[in-house]
């Protein structure tokens, strides 16, 4: 992590875990990913809550492989949407079947944090294991955790091959070793979308 603007770590008092008693099933059912925020930045002791909920994930062998960059500055925010918007019109655009995303991709003010003041971005370091799974499962707990806590969370997978970018990865202080795996914003939401649609589970097999 960068030394300059790492919040500190998280010694303070256990995080309030019944901060508004949100039933498990309640928060599976109505997390959302959000795309609309307000400007408000979030404070440390919320990101160290939603950190710790994070790092109380399931791992493989326990090896707890993950890490966290927090992108709270706005200019690099900023650069960071905008490298991501050129990643995709350069590599992914050509080939999709629909122009539709383009106008998305090919406009300066399109954001892709939605106009989130607050980016974490869930690493995984070495580990003797496959570690990406682990960091999604971070993942999950952190967005559950947001939304018992009334905030609102999007998942950024756009940001991904920016953020593993070498300028990107000096700027967050990830080792050469590390790899940014799963990205999500956090905020206080400016839209309360539906649910989309679910397919039916398709069970394969049951025997
Ligand atoms: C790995 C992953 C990457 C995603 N990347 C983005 C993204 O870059 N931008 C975005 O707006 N939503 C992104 N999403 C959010 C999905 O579009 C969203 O979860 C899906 O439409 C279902 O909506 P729900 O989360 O409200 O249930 C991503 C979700 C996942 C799991």
């Amino acid at each position: 992590m960068s030394s300059t603007k790492r919040p500190p770590a998280i010694l303070g008092p256990k995080p309030n875990r019944k901060a508004c008693g949100v039933d498990v099933m309640d928060a599976i059912y109505g997390r959302r990913a959000v795309r609309a925020y307000d400007d408000w930045k979030l404070d440390v002791r919320t990101i160290e809550q939603l950190i710790d909920a994070a790092i109380h994930a399931p791992s493989a062998r326990n090896e707890q492989p993950w890490s966290f960059a927090v992108v709270q500055d706005k200019a690099l925010l900023r650069r960071l949407s905008e490298r991501s918007k050129a990643l995709w019109r350069e590599r992914v655009l050509p080939g999709t079947p629909t122009d539709e995303p383009r106008a998305w991709f090919e406009s300066p003010a399109h954001d892709v944090f939605h106009g989130a003041s607050t980016l974490i971005v869930i690493c995984a370091r070495p580990s003797a294991w496959p570690a990406n799974e682990d960091c999604c499962l971070a993942a999950q707990n952190l967005m559950l955790a947001a939304h018992g806590l009334g905030l609102a969370t999007c998942p950024i997978g756009l940001v991904r091959a920016a953020l593993n970018e070498p300028e990107f990865r000096r700027e967050l202080g990830l080792p050469d070793d590390h790899a940014a795996v799963f990205a999500v914003v956090v905020g206080y939401p400016r839209e309360a979308p539906e649910p989309p649609p679910r397919r039916p589970a398709c069970i394969l097999s049951w025997r």
